[in-house]
């Protein structure tokens, strides 16, 4: 939007909610990159030095300020923009407060150089402390560029409060991407240390083509259209196939009149849509533009502009539900119960080691072409073959659960209860425990608690602590993610074991025990694959390719053929071979995002949470169909844990539900 008005004092201007604007770095590139793009121009450049503490310049090709006007632009409350505080309800650009500047100036060196188009010089202005100590003519090409140097020098508790140059910098690369989204026709580059980390060519209107340049293209061949319209707002962009998800909404982009907003009830109205379609904790990867008359929305109720209010918040939340869910519909191809194909998937499931099944559809394609196919033999092939796991469950089933449970591969949840006659162990089968509850008979199954020796039975009360597993008995799996069971004592207990939970704190013990031991252990994959990550954590990424190689992944970053810039498409050799499984890279990838997210420099800092991040990205996961085999592998290792109750991050792995409880709620007792 070319602004054409001259710079002038806003009339009523304590009626903005300005305010604190500059945090970090990133709030700097933030407003000057608005600025550019209200002064219409069709290419910027964001060159920043050490996460921007040290030096930050954009450079832009608009329509430039005026000689006379640029002292002003420096000035509170003064803009080109609005002129009046009622001006914002027909607002048509980014920047509305006359206050940028004004606190980029009050907090750091500003140096700026504009030339607009009709002028034979450009005009240089410098401000270092809050005052001006330069200005004058100098020549430059047409636009503007402003370099920030020496942020909070004057406010070193606010330096001091600056994270490591990597989160500040993945701050910078997040603003910069949405923008290259948002405004697509633009010729969008960002340079780190003299490194091109982002570069969005201006793609001829097609959204889809800047998608991929930043987010690669097998996430841009998984996009669906959206293009829905009322009387007094439209909806436009792309969504992603459920088959595409994410574990945080860093990958969800929302737009309203090319404003990139946070707006709580549109994200959740977008994910209402997917319900059912992903998983729980899963996020849609998006890229919406809602378009609407500016006077029906508030921009002015938040200083970083970044919240805005809508005038019919409810038909527009449930106009964008019901269009999301009506693409979904319309598109997805919904994953076949086609018997054969079930049967195939399992077959193939059950000789990976969990043989897990699952109903997403992406993951049965991730198993059947990418499984073990994708990965180099080695001589150790993983924590447990096919034949050890079926000598342990003909173990536990001849001496415990025999014809208890069906094989769950026939699509039913239940396991059923089929009582053999005639075999001695049946008694303890059927519900009668040896005397004395003594558990030390049974063969290969430990008590759950008692197993160790050393746990604490935690107060009885209405959920209490799982009893020896030969004790239990049934079972089914209820929402695909809780295993549920029968005490077969005399009690009439139910049992029910959180299977994400319980697997979790399996594979969190586990990989402990294994980097102490002697180390993960790593596979090498037959085919190098590309790692998709938001662009805004490839630096940390770069960064952290060493440490990340102490935990098993050997990740290498694509080679270039240009000198002067990086290629910033990193690709992966190894994996820790507690992957090995299914190589999955949505799994492999949101482990990546988790761990470099977490705050703390040092390894030593992160390595207990980098491990359970481990565990919980390699557990089963809620909403897994299981086999009976899955089921009781599952209870006989967590049997096996040091802390069986908890998983990694302190959630309960099971839950005990009295008898006497129901009998309670049934008002079968006083
Ligand atoms: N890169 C630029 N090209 C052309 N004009 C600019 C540029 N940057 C700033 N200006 C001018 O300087 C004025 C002040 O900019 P500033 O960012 O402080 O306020 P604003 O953009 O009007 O509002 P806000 O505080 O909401 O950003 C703008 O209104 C605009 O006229
Ligand atoms: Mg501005």
């Amino acid at each position: 939007m070319i602004s054409m008005a001259h710079i002038r004092e806003i009339k009523d201007y304590d009626k903005i909610a300005a305010g604190e604007v500059i945090e970090r770095p990133a709030s700097i590139v933030k407003e000057l990159l608005e600025n550019s793009i209200d002064a219409g121009a069709s290419r910027v450049q964001v060159v920043v030095k050490k996460a921007g503490k040290q030096e930050i310049e954009v450079i832009d090709d608009g329509n430039g300020i005026p000689a006379g006007e640029l002292k002003l632009a420096f000035e509170k409350h003064t803009t080109s923009k609005i002129g009046e505080f009622s001006d914002i309800y027909d607002l048509h650009t980014l920047g509305f407060r006359g206050e940028a500047l004004a606190s980029i100036k009050a907090v750091a060196r500003v140096e700026m150089i504009s030339k607009p188009g009709n002028q034979e010089m450009g005009r240089k202005i410098v401000f270092e402390n809050n005052a001006l100590v330069e200005e004058r003519d100098v020549s430059a090409p047409d636009g503007t560029t402003v370099t920030v140097k020496h942020l909070f020098k004057a406010i070193p508790v606010r330096r001091k409060f600056l994270k490591k140059d990597s989160v500040e910098f993945a701050h910078i690369s997040d603003i910069v991407t949405r923008y290259a989204l948002a405004y697509h026709a633009l010729d969008i580059k960002l340079i780190h240390n003299g490194r091109k980390v982002l570069d969005a060519p201006p793609s001829n209107g097609n959204l889809l083509n800047t998608i991929a340049s930043i987010y690669g293209n097998d996430h841009a061949i998984n996009m669906l259209p959206v293009e829905n319209e009322t009387d007094s707002f439209s909806l436009k962009g792309f969504i992603a196939k459920p088959c595409i998800t994410r574990s945080s909404r860093s990958y969800a982009s929302l737009f309203v009149n090319k404003r990139h907003v946070h707006s709580l009830e549109i994200l959740k109205a977008v994910e209402d849509a997917y319900r059912g379609r992903i998983m729980k904790n899963r996020y849609p990867f998006f890229v919406l533009f809602l378009e609407m008359d500016p006077a029906s929305i508030d921009v002015n109720i938040h200083p970083t502009k970044k919240e805005i209010k809508f005038a019919s918040e409810k038909e527009l939340v449930s106009s964008v539900r019901s269009w999301i869910r009506e693409t979904l519909d319309a598109s997805i191809h919904v994953p076949s119960t086609n018997p054969e194909s079930l049967d195939a998937f399992t077959a193939q499931a059950s000789k990976s080691s969990t043989g897990m099944r699952t109903s997403v559809s992406r993951q049965q394609q991730v198993h059947a072409g990418q499984g073990n196919a994708g990965l180099k033999p080695t001589a150790n092939e993983g924590e447990g073959t096919h034949s050890e796991l079926d000598t342990l469950i003909d173990s536990a089933s001849k001496h415990v659960h025999a014809g208890i449970l069906d094989d769950g591969t026939n699509g039913t949840r239940e396991w059923r209860k089929q009582r053999t006659s005639g075999n001695g162990d049946d008694a303890t089968i059927q519900g009668h425990p040896p005397a004395g509850g003594s558990t030390s008979t049974v063969s290969g199954w430990k008590p759950l608690i008692a197993g160790k020796g050393t746990r604490s039975i935690p107060d009885k009360g209405m959920f209490e602590v799982l009893p020896p597993i030969n004790s239990l008995w049934g079972g089914f799996q209820l929402n695909d993610t809780y295993l549920c069971f029968e005490v077969s004592d005399d009690s009439g207990d139910l049992v029910i074991v959180d299977q994400h939970a319980a697997s979790e704190r399996i594979m969190y013990e586990r990989v402990k025990k294994l980097f102490k031991d002697k180390g993960l252990g790593v596979q090498e994959l037959l085919v190098p694959k590309p790692l998709s990550l938001p662009p805004n954590l490839l630096p940390l990424l770069g960064e952290n390719l060493g440490v990340l190689q102490q935990f098993g992944f050997e990740i290498v970053e694509e080679p270039t053929q240009g000198k002067e810039s990086k290629s910033n498409r990193f690709l992966l050799l190894k994996i820790p071979f507690i992957f090995n499984r299914k190589v999955d890279m949505s799994i492999i990838e949101d482990f990546l995002e988790d761990i470099l997210c977490l705050e703390g420099d040092a390894l030593q800092e992160t390595k207990d949470e980098i491990l359970k991040s481990f565990g919980c990205h390699s557990a089963i996961r809620a909403g897994e169909r299981l086999s009976r085999k899955q089921a009781w592998r599952l209870l006989q290792e967590l049997d096996q844990c040091d802390d069986p109750q908890h998983c990694a991050h302190g959630r309960p792995t099971f839950i005990r539900i009295k008898r006497t409880w129901l009998e309670r709620e049934f008002k079968r007792t006083a």
